[in-house]
């Protein structure tokens, strides 16, 4: 299809949409919280009451409060509720038509955990249904693609994505623009695309929510990648036990493919953009690009020592651009609405916003979408809500690789540099609160028996030093060791930081030096003395 013809497809389905709709949040979190049922019991109710003119129930993404779930919204009003049951389905049908109140409860969207968002990798999240390629094209999908293949060559896309300041959401924040110019001058007559959605984080969902929720808008951001590096083949990464995020990328690919917006001839010009999904099977380590390749080309998912990149030899040696789900995800607006626009988000050097999944000991669970630069204190205790009955101890950033934050330095800024000064990093947006309750020295040991697990074995200061220091962090739970032990435990940390072959060893530490750093008298106290 043409643009024309795109854009006619999407005024058609505009058009045929009854003036009513209950959007029904179908990700995950709500789906694992019945949402299949409450839906289910909307259409029936629709129906019974003779509605189905003019009412839609209709599937959406994450509505983002996802501790409430499963979550309802209602058009044209706006309203949504929350812990909604089958058998409140009535009174909402009665409340869209204005004829009745009462039902489950209704969620303050004037509460900072929605106004102090804004999101721009989520806004069609909860808005479109994931599996209909017309509705994103209702909210201007593929519409950068198309500026991008007819108003762009592919060094001007390079330069755009450059001066929108957006750095890699996967962790260590590399700036996109010069990934993307490294693999353009890259030689090769062929070169791969692959968008890493592994999300391995205990804690973190925001790459699946993103996948199951818009991921048309993830494959979009994958073929102008494509187009500015000169790839004509992309993977997308994504683990098992994220089967719907798997079903939905297959369903959108098939639809791009039908429409003629990936595949060949995209949009009837000579660039071609094959997408194929690749399913891993749950290691941690395969988030890590060379071990990720591995996995793609059917070896063991084994990191390898860089250099060379990806970007010079990747995937089956060629030179590979490999970024994160987010990262993806921001491009299509990046380009729609320009790079200033983009960089006038945020901080001097952390541009755009980032989506963090909020969980742990706070009122209000979920995923937001916030400016970067936003303080810690705005997140957890306006946005969060707080610890319901208490007071936060620590949040902790960054997963396994990252680090705890004692509550005194809320006021942190959320961006690259203040995390990593803080001895954590911000990772890829998992960020979990702890209250006064909480033993920061199992916190620790947590990660670090995570890191041991995970561990692929490969390199010994990782094999052996995390077993090592799982040991000594257990022995000082159970009260059976000594100041020694505690010295041989950071000489440990340093030893495997700095020797480690790939960033799961050489970040494994993070939780146990953030920890002491922040809570020693904690070790102290479980000291023999
Ligand atoms: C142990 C380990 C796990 C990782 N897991 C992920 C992951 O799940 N998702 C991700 O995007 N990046 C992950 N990374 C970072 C990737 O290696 C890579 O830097 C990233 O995909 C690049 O994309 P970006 O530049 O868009 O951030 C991981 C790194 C390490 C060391
Ligand atoms: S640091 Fe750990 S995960 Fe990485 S290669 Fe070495 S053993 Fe494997």
């Amino acid at each position: 299809m043409d643009r024309a013809e795109l854009l006619a497809l999407a005024d058609r389905h505009r058009a045929a949409r009854p003036p009513c709709r209950i959007r029904c949040c179908m990700a995950a979190g709500c789906q694992s919280a019945n949402g299949e049922g409450v839906k289910q019991a909307l259409a029936k109710a629709v129906q019974g009451a003779g509605l189905s003119k003019e009412i839609e129930v209709q599937d959406v993404g994450c509505l983002r409060w996802c501790g409430a779930g499963p979550l309802v919204q209602l058009d044209p009003s706006g309203a949504m509720y929350r812990n909604v049951r089958p058998e409140d389905a009535p009174a909402l049908v009665a409340t869209v038509k204005g004829d009745g109140e009462g039902g489950p409860a209704r969620v303050d969207l004037q509460h900072p955990f929605f106004t102090r968002q804004l999101p721009i990798v989520l806004e069609n999240s909860g808005q479109i249904d994931p599996e209909r390629l017309e509705e994103y094209l209702t909210a201007d999908g593929y519409q950068a693609l198309y500026h991008a293949l007819f108003e762009m060559n592919p060094a001007d896309v390079v330069a755009a994505v450059t001066r929108s300041g957006l750095r890699g959401r996967g962790g260590a924040g590399y700036p996109t623009g010069l990934k993307w110019a490294t693999v353009a001058k890259n030689p090769g007559k062929t070169k791969y695309v692959i968008c890493n959605g592994d999300e391995g984080d205990p804690g973190a969902f925001m790459d699946r929510s993103v996948m199951e929720s818009d991921p048309h808008r993830v494959l979009e951001g994958m073929a102008i990648a494509a187009y500015a590096v000169g790839a004509a083949q992309g993977f997308v990464y994504v683990r098992a036990e994220y089967p719907l995020a798997v079903a939905r990328l297959n369903k959108a690919i098939q639809q791009g493919n039908g429409v003629g917006v990936l595949g060949t001839q995209i949009f009837g010009t000579p660039f071609n953009f094959r997408v194929d999904v690749r399913i891993g099977a749950g290691a941690f380590v395969c988030g890590e690009e060379t071990a990720l390749i591995a996995s793609v080309e059917g070896k063991r998912g084994q990191p390898r020592p860089r250099p060379p990149y990806p970007a010079e030899s990747g995937l089956w040696g060629a030179p590979t651009l490999i970024n994160n789900v987010e990262t993806y995800a921001n491009i299509p607006t990046i380009l729609r609405k320009g790079a200033d626009w983009y960089a006038a988000i945020g901080t001097e050097k952390s541009k755009g916003t980032k989506v963090f999944s909020l969980t742990g000991k706070v009122a209000n669970t979920g995923l937001i979408e916030v400016p970067m630069g936003t303080t810690l204190r705005t997140i957890v205790e306006e946005m969060g809500g707080g610890v319901p009955g208490g007071r936060v101890k620590a949040v902790q950033t960054g997963g396994p690789s990252g680090g705890c934050i004692p509550a005194e330095l809320l006021d942190t800024p959320v961006d690259y540099e203040s995390l990593t000064k803080l001895g954590s990093i911000m990772g890829s947006g998992g960020m979990i609160v702890m209250d006064q309750a909480t033993n920061m020295v199992e916190v620790a040991r947590f990660f670090m028996e995570f890191c041991m697990d995970e561990s692929c074995g490969k390199c010994i200061p990782c094999r052996a030093g995390t077993v090592q220091m799982y040991r000594l962090l257990t022995k000082i739970v159970r009260r059976e060791a000594g100041v020694a032990d505690l010295e041989q435990l950071q000489k440990l940390c340093q030893m495997v930081r700095e020797t480690s072959l790939c960033g799961l060893g050489q970040t494994a530490p993070n939780p146990v030096l953030s920890t002491i750093r922040y809570f020693l008298p904690e070790y102290q106290t479980l000291l023999r003395t």
